[in-house]
């Protein structure tokens, strides 16, 4: 089973890094086909409402990595979206994935459906309950099945580093890993 991990920090190798790479190593303990994707150093290009990828099955636009990104989105099994928070919110770059995909995926009805979605935020301090809902937004239109933790997906931590430390965080994370393994195996 194919698991991919699309990053929507701003910054490379941080605590959002961290925190996928854990969810993705009990996936790959589970014996999944793991990815993660970081897009820091990318600008990805808000949707344009054309809605010129009706019955094209991708964005017509290749001016950025969304196409590929999108491409890799929908040969995945399972699809993890993770972001530090900024302003109480994902980040503007997995926004715009966020919204092409979404119209992409309605355009062409059914390219996510019974895939397995996994959310992840890091926070400094507030705003990381939005973070997670606009992913679990994203999921539950698109017929996916969401995974859960036995809390929300957070962790705590503003300098690269310091999410790791969160405990509890760390305990979650692995924890979501587990769950999305156990939903990919139950639906093999
Ligand atoms: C543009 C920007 C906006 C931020 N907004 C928030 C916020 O609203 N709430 C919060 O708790 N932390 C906020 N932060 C802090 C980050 O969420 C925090 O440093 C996080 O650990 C960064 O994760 P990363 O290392 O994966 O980039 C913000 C940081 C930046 C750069």
């Amino acid at each position: 089973m194919k698991v991919l991990a699309i990053n929507g920090s701003s910054r490379k190798d941080g605590n959002t890094a961290d925190m996928l790479n854990l969810v993705l190593g009990e996936l790959a303990k589970e014996g999944c086909e793991t990815e993660h994707i970081q897009l820091a150093g990318n600008i990805i290009a808000p949707c344009r409402a054309c809605f010129a990828c009706a019955g094209k099955r991708n964005c017509v636009f290749g001016d950025d990595i969304f196409q590929e990104l999108y491409r890799k989105m929908t040969e995945a099994d399972a699809i993890i979206l993770g972001s530090s928070t900024y302003s109480a919110d994902v980040s503007s770059t997995l926004k715009a994935v966020i919204e092409r995909a979404s119209v992409v995926s309605d355009t062409n009805p059914g390219m996510f459906r019974h895939k397995v979605g996994g959310a992840v935020a890091v926070t400094r301090r507030a705003g990381a309950m939005n973070t997670i809902d606009t992913i679990n937004h994203f999921f539950l239109n698109k017929e996916m099945f969401v995974a859960g933790s036995t809390y929300w997906n957070i962790a705590y931590g503003r300098l690269p580093g310091e999410a790791i430390k969160d405990e509890e965080g760390v305990a979650n994370m692995k924890n979501l890993g587990q769950n999305i393994a156990w939903l990919l195996n139950q639906m093999k």
